[in-house]
């Protein structure tokens, strides 16, 4: 049987490369469809902008590499859209441009794929979306733990830009049946990123507190991507993609306490349960953490 073909944005990115490996390691033939190549041997890469429609209907239209030339039998069709390419933060353009290209550039990834009939989309949103990385001041959350049917309101133009990516995807969903599901999306820790920045996360919580404390290791995040292009059938979905316990010493409990205060929680949790609740990719979708940052730091 030929490999499942995936067309993957902006995966010359930092969590990109990681889930494209992820993904080359499960048998997937992928392409990259970039601003700049990803260097890594195995994928194929195609420059095209997001934000340009034509440019999205064609690429995905498109042959993934010259071998695909030899089959013979035409451009056969992607199996799978995974839509990383974003700019991924305020402060790095200004706000109007990072939400046309997050916003547009989603619109056109997903109307393509939709009208191309790919079948299945999974979308990069983000813990943002929850209101307190980016908010002016420090804000509380409307309660604890994080979980997918919070009522989200961020206050900045990448958050708001990936709240409107959900309802985009929503809508192209609604109407064409397919499955789109969005991935907010943790704070990406690199494997090398565990001994450049943990220790210091440790030994200064607070400086965690607009994070919720989160963290997705990059190798986990392929292995979400992954599950999210097995499962098929549940239309459309959120899902927080964040690992198993939060990316601090102090248990679930007292982080509450201590930065928290007054927030209401809405559950139990376990001793070290992260407040960016993972507990639907795992009962949903079977995810199962591999990288826990205990594994790489120590905690003496
Ligand atoms: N890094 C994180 O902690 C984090 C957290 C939550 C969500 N996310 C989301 O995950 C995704 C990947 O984030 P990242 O950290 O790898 O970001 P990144 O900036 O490292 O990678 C984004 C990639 O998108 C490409 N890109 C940007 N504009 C483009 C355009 N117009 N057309 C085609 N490609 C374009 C860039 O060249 C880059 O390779 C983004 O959607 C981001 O918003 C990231």
């Amino acid at each position: 049987m030929s490999k499942k073909r995936i067309f993957f944005t902006g995966g010359s990115g930092k969590a990109g490369k990681y889930a494209i490996q992820y993904l080359l390691d499960q048998g997937y033939r992928v392409l990259n469809v970039d601003l700049k190549p990803l260097d890594l041997p195995g994928v194929d890469n195609l420059i095209a902008d997001i934000t340009d429609s034509g440019q999205m209907f064609n690429a995905m239209s498109s042959y993934a590499g010259l071998d695909e030339l030899d089959e013979k039998g035409g451009v056969p069709k992607f199996d799978a859209v995974v839509h990383f390419a974003a700019i991924p933060r305020i402060l790095i353009q200004p706000d109007n441009e990072t939400f046309r290209v997050n916003a547009l550039g989603t619109y056109n990834v997903i109307e393509a794929a939709v009208k191309l009939g790919i079948k299945k989309v999974v979308i990069a949103s983000s813990e943002t979306t929850y209101g307190i990385c980016f908010s002016d001041g420090q804000t509380d959350p409307h309660s604890l733990p994080l979980e997918e049917g919070y009522d989200v309101d961020p206050m900045d133009s990448y958050g708001l830009s990936k709240v409107v990516n959900e309802k985009t995807a929503r809508s192209f969903q609604r109407r064409s049946g397919i499955d789109i599901y969005a991935l907010r999306i943790g704070n990406v820790i690199e494997p090398h990123e565990y001994e450049e920045l943990f220790p210091y996360y440790l030994k200064n919580p607070e400086v965690r507190r607009r994070n919720a404390f989160c963290y997705i290791d990059a190798r986990d995040l392929g292995q979400i991507v992954d599950l999210c292009i097995q499962k098929d059938g549940l239309g459309f979905q959120v899902f927080n993609a964040g690992n198993d316990h939060n990316g601090a010493i102090i248990p679930t409990k007292e982080l509450v306490e201590r930065f928290f205060p007054g927030v209401p929680v809405t559950r139990e949790m376990d001793e070290h349960e992260a407040l960016f609740s993972n507990r639907k990719i795992r009962e949903v979708l079977g995810f199962q953490e591999q990288h826990s940052w205990r594994n790489y730091v120590s905690v003496d």
